[in-house]
């Protein structure tokens, strides 16, 4: 059963924080303050175990060899993408694709669709390069055309915007591809509903879940949703392991994107060859053994945490921080008043300072780590709203993860108050 670490249980959330390795280490003589969760999440040790158990015991591939170490690192794999597919509410582990993070696997989709003349594609005006680069590429190709939904008045996803949207392109909507939670303002997109809306208008439907999964239980099919996709690296698991998660029937439509070894059943020098069963048909190469097996343990580690645990303490940092820096002057944060409907993102910034000053400082300083600037959103910063606003170098970003306490909050909360007198 999941520890609370939300009910005044302090020795759980302590407890949690001595299976991070990380959080022992000290710099100057001071213990760092991690807040660049949304940029990456630290690892347990129980992770960096289950990774390093395939260096040590059986660091083959799968799927190739039919020895013992081959065999076990098959068998690894395979119990990784069932955990993952049970995770995400997947119908079958058939139905989780490996890749490198959550970008390859939007780019996946994005190659894999047919596409016909006229056919467009619909996402937020706030979306990370991973879920626009792709789509603008394709654009920019003469495929598909790109458009995008304004989102409501502080940062809000609009209902009514992408209704607009999908009735102004009249059918032509082939997908509506969409951040779930945002790595900007941690905003979440009311889910339920823009599936609703783009089933109505017969749209196929991708959530970028990078951010949104730590702390939302996600499950495909009970969300109705044809793809998601998401990175390990955000969810206490090793980097340079991702996963597209969709149904067999999409998969089935899908064409193959990067090919090569262990994709195909046959080869030939006439130009044919048979394309493998899914999932592995769009998992080409050896792919990153250690990496699938940590991302299994990590998501197995979230769950004894509880994944409502994580976002009712996150929820409650946010609000410390909130709280704490409301009378700042000249401070200004990025999206909603609310920390309510900011998840673990506290994005901000003060006027008159830079951002990447502030972020230097709270480094030097406190060994406050955070991040500043675009944080990959470069196109939300060049609207010219944005461009007129005090947002228009980006920000300073705060973002929190499961095993901060209140306590690193108000160290933050003095550091900034204390960096804005300066
Ligand atoms: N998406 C990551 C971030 O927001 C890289 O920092």
């Amino acid at each position: 059963m999941a520890l609370s670490i939300f009910k005044r249980k302090e020795e759980n959330l302590s407890k949690y924080r001595e299976d991070f390795p990380v959080l022992k280490r000290q710099i100057k003589n001071k213990p760092i303050i991690y807040l660049d969760n949304a940029c990456m999440s630290l690892r347990p040790h129980q992770v960096i175990e289950k990774s390093n158990e395939y260096y040590e015991q059986f660091p083959g591939c799968a799927g190739r060899s039919n020895h013992q170490i081959a065999q076990e690192v098959e068998k690894a794999t395979q119990e990784a993408r069932k955990k993952i597919a049970e995770f995400f509410g997947a119908e079958s582990a058939k139905c989780v694709v490996f890749t490198k993070n959550c970008t390859e696997a939007i780019n996946l989709v994005a190659n894999g669709m047919r596409f016909q003349k006229g056919d467009v594609i619909l996402t937020s005006d706030k979306e990370h390069n991973s879920n626009l680069l792709p789509w603008l590429k394709l654009q920019n190709a003469g495929i598909i055309k790109h458009d995008f939904v304004e989102s409501a008045p502080e940062n809000e996803f609009s209902l009514e915007n992408l209704e607009k949207k999908l009735r102004h392109h009249g059918g032509k909507v082939k997908l509506v591809a969409v951040v779930y939670t945002s790595n900007l303002d941690g905003v979440t997109a009311p889910v339920k509903e823009i599936v609703k809306l783009a089933r109505e208008f017969g749209a196929k439907v991708l959530f970028d879940c990078a951010q949104a999964a730590q702390h939302h239980e996600i499950k495909l099919k009970k969300l109705g949703a044809d793809f998601i996709a998401v990175s390990s690296h955000k969810l206490c698991g090793p980097n340079g392991v991702g996963a597209l998660i969709s149904t067999e029937k999409n998969l089935e439509l899908l064409n193959q994107f990067i090919v090569g070894g262990e994709t195909v059943k046959d080869s030939s020098l006439d130009g044919s060859y048979v394309p493998e069963s899914i999932p592995e048909r769009f998992e080409a190469g050896l792919q990153n053994y250690p990496g699938i097996m940590g991302f299994g343990a990590a998501l197995e580690y979230l769950e004894k945490v509880g994944i409502d645990n994580i976002q009712k303490h996150l929820l409650k940092l946010n609000e410390q921080a909130t709280i704490g820096l409301s009378d700042v002057k000249g401070l200004q944060v990025l999206g909603p008043q609310l920390a309510a409907k900011r998840s673990g993102i506290y994005s901000f910034v003060l006027e008159g300072k830079k951002v990447h000053e502030v972020s230097l400082l709270l480094n030097n300083l406190h060994n406050i780590m955070v991040r500043s600037g675009a944080h990959c959103v470069h196109s939300w910063f060049n609207k010219p709203e944005q461009q007129r606003s005090v947002f228009k170098d980006g920000t300073v970003r705060a973002s929190f993860g499961f095993y901060n306490t209140l306590e690193e909050v108000d160290t933050f909360v003095r550091a900034v108050k204390e960096i804005s007198r300066l």
